[in-house]
């Protein structure tokens, strides 16, 4: 089965979809702050956190409307070579995965990194939210979180496949079908560090990706973060769109920054 980023729909929804990039937002449930963004079109909710100074791990939150068969998530930007979650229901308990591939084939699940649910995670019935600490999970079988450099710049990208469920939802490894829907942000993983972090590791309990947690929601709701848009024919800011395939946007940075494929076709991007 193949799985590709090269939908027509994802080629639209990022064109649509300019200069995305991380903005803070803190978290009622686990009291956990985040530097995230919230998908208006999709209602995906990704969050990362990551200590300060930088280890092995982070906590990453996924909220994402209990209807969808599943989401997913790429730390690594790209789905090929990246460390990728996956999260959808089984019934009121959540089923969070770990999974790589090499290539744009369906991704196996991933052994190595250590998840903790930490609270907020379960469903209700609007949404399913996976709130978790991810130890050894900075490095993975050819990448790493910001390409090594925890203080530099990583591209976050979320799937959706909003209709169809995994084949057997109570399997963590269950065979999924390809995504419909995928979008991207940009996170300045200095601000991602928190000196906070270590009481924020402190209330989580203990889980496998292979043995999903029944935990209720509260009914708190993450403050969503705002995207800045761009238009055409203006030079693009640091971190903003510059080119990919399908970019009716600018193409020209602004002084100083460099127009950088970072998921060459698809999305380039203007870096200092
Ligand atoms: C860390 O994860 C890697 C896979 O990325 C795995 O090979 C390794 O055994 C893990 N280390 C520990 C201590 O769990
Ligand atoms: C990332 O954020 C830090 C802290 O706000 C800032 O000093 C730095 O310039 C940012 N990095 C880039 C490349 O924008
Ligand atoms: C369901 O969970 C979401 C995410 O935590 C929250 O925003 C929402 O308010 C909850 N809804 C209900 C009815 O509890």
């Amino acid at each position: 089965m193949a799985f590709s980023m090269a939908l027509a729909t994802g080629l639209f929804f990022v064109s649509l979809v300019a200069a995305q990039s991380n903005t803070p937002f803190c978290d009622s449930a686990s009291g956990i702050c985040f530097q995230g963004y919230t998908d208006p079109e999709l209602d995906i909710t990704i969050g990362l956190v990551l200590p300060d100074p930088p280890t092995d791990e982070f906590i990453v939150q996924m909220v994402a409307p209990a209807t969808y068969g599943y989401t997913g998530l790429s730390v690594g930007g790209t789905m090929a070579d990246s460390l990728l979650f996956t999260l959808w229901p089984n019934g009121d308990d959540i089923v969070l995965g770990t999974r790589w591939t090499s290539g744009y084939v369906l991704p196996e699940v991933y052994t190595g990194p250590q998840i903790t649910l930490l609270p907020g995670s379960g469903v209700n019935s609007t949404y399913i939210q996976a709130t978790f600490r991810c130890q050894n999970c900075t490095t993975w079988t050819d990448g790493s979180l910001g390409s090594g450099d925890q203080g530099g710049f990583q591209l976050i990208a979320y799937v959706a496949q909003t209709t169809t469920p995994p084949d057997d939802p109570a399997d963590v490894g269950s065979t999924i079908i390809e995504h419909n829907d995928f979008d991207f942000f940009g996170m300045n993983l200095t601000q991602a560090q928190s000196t906070q972090y270590s009481s924020y590791v402190a209330g989580g309990s203990a889980s496998t990706t292979s043995a999903p947690t029944t935990t209720s929601l509260p009914s708190s709701t993450p403050a969503p973060p705002s995207s800045t848009s761009s238009a055409s024919g203006a030079t693009q800011t640091e971190w903003g769109q510059c080119g990919g395939q399908g970019w009716t946007g600018p193409t020209t940075c602004a002084a100083g920054l460099t127009c950088v494929g970072v998921s060459p076709p698809y999305y380039s991007q203007c870096q200092a």
